[in-house]
């Protein structure tokens, strides 16, 4: 037998295949959960020394041994062996070296309820470092719509002109999705945060285990309800996933509009040369490479949420090997997600806006046609009629018949006052109602977020 029969070596008398081992072992993946595998160890240890599985000396020893074990791992002195199937058994296997009593580590526990256990704790601290990442971003948009003060561009919708808003509105506009993003990730850890340690393999234990006194000194807010459930259910990956997906469609609609404005055409912003790259044959090219990354890294985080979800579907109560495809994709998204949020917070927070191109696309006649309509509705006029009288200057001015300011002007329902509307910078003042984008009803939406990033 090899040494790797010791796990569950009392039925088996061959060793497993190297086949089985490749395919089989999550050690170089799930290593990355050493820390929070020992403070599950910790937690569990003590319980059982408090309900008299343990004595004092016996936990002393085990929890020293845990202590040198962490710190083996984390200086990159802790020697694999070949046994080392995944971070639960190689931390154990190496306790037990330190501290025979550390055979004992494992009474009324089963690596299922110490996985998802482990795997809740990593996800926990994930979303809370993921949530820091989004408000600084967020705060890198408040700030460059603070220093927007009036400027103005066109909005667009079917992303042709449509009606000139202030830049800040535009750049908060990203801010409300973010914070979207940051609520979804503060009730995703809420329901990540309840303890799996003490379901056992699936049903529990005939020992007298306190799994309240485990959930509680691990931080957990509640304790597992159902054991097969405990051990069953990674709905806690799976809304990860989708949360982190999400977060990625936003980041990726950011990006998507930073290359659109760094283009020739669009020239509304100039990325610092930090946070842009060159071409290795085209001397004059200055690419936008991290808001395309940030629009491709989209599709790698959607991937990880169907995939994850594929490999969920159908599978019976309770744990199964399946279930040990839930690290790779979590831990993929949050390192990409990371990644993407730190570059795309600096390209943000160091582009420079071109407010004058912004203006001149904005101060286009034809923006302001609606408010036109609307000046003529405030004359006691039908919005259809007054849609249908405006529309038929646009026509004309199209058609050539004179410029819009003109043919406005000289129109008997329009008039001087009217094509005073057309003015450049006057049309961005006029949408002043609530969450609306002239600069003074942006004002008040600035208070509104900053007070939601607090
Ligand atoms: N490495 C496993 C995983 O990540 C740990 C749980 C193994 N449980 C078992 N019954 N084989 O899912």
């Amino acid at each position: 037998m090899t040494e790797r029969g010791q796990l569950w070596h009392g039925r088996f008398e061959g060793g497993p295949s190297e086949a089985l081992q490749a395919l089989n072992d999550s050690l170089p993946f799930d290593r990355r959960m050493f820390r929070e595998d020992i403070a599950g160890s910790r937690a569990h240890v003590r319980m059982l020394c408090d309900v008299g599985l343990l004595t004092e000396p016996e936990r002393d020893g085990v929890l020293a041994a845990l202590d040198a074990v962490e710190t083996e791992i984390a200086d990159g002195a802790f020697a694999v062996v070949e046994s080392d199937e995944d971070i639960h058994t190689a931390v154990e296997r190496r306790v037990t070296e330190l501290e025979p009593a550390g055979a004992k580590m494992h009474t009324g526990r089963s690596r299922n309820d110490q996985v998802a256990t482990d795997l809740r704790l990593w996800t926990r601290g994930a979303l809370d470092e993921i949530v820091d990442l989004v408000v600084r971003v967020q705060r890198t948009l408040l700030a460059q719509a603070e220093a927007a003060g009036d400027a103005y561009l066109p909005g667009y919708t079917h992303l042709q002109q449509a009606q000139p808003v202030a830049l800040a509105h535009h750049l908060l506009a990203h801010g409300w999705a973010l914070q979207r993003d940051v609520e979804r990730l503060r009730e995703a850890r809420a329901r990540t945060n309840v303890s799996a340690l003490g379901a056992g393999a699936l049903a529990g234990s005939s020992l007298p285990l306190d799994p309240a006194q485990t959930a509680a000194s691990l931080g957990f807010d509640a304790v597992f309800d159902n054991s097969l459930d405990a051990v069953a259910d990674r709905d806690f990956v799976a809304e990860s996933l989708f949360t982190l997906a999400l977060l990625g469609v936003h980041l990726s609609r950011v990006g998507e509009e930073m290359i659109l404005w760094a283009s020739t055409e669009f020239g509304f912003v100039e990325l610092d040369d930090g946070f842009s790259t060159g071409s290795s044959m085209m001397p004059q090219k200055k690419n936008p490479d991290i808001a395309e990354l940030a629009r491709g890294k989209a599709g790698r985080l959607v991937g990880h949420l169907t995939g994850f979800l594929t490999t969920l579907k159908g599978l019976p109560l309770t744990y199964n090997k399946d279930m040990q495809e839930d690290k790779e994709p979590l831990f993929d998204a949050v390192d990409t997600v990371r990644l993407t949020l730190l570059a795309l917070d600096g390209m943000l927070a160091t582009t420079t806006f071109r407010t004058d191109a912004m203006a001149a696309q904005a101060d286009s006649p034809y923006a302001a046609a609606t408010d036109l309509a609307e000046w003529l509705v405030g004359r006691g006029m039908p919005f259809r009629q007054a849609h249908a009288v405006v529309g038929e200057q646009v026509r004309a001015a199209l058609a050539g018949e004179g410029t819009l300011a003109d043919l406005v002007a000289a129109h008997p329902d329009l008039g001087a006052d009217a094509a005073a509307l057309l003015t450049p910078g006057v049309s961005v003042t006029r949408r002043t109602t609530h969450g609306g984008g002239s600069p003074v009803a942006v004002a008040a939406q600035l208070e509104r977020f900053r007070a939601t990033l607090g």
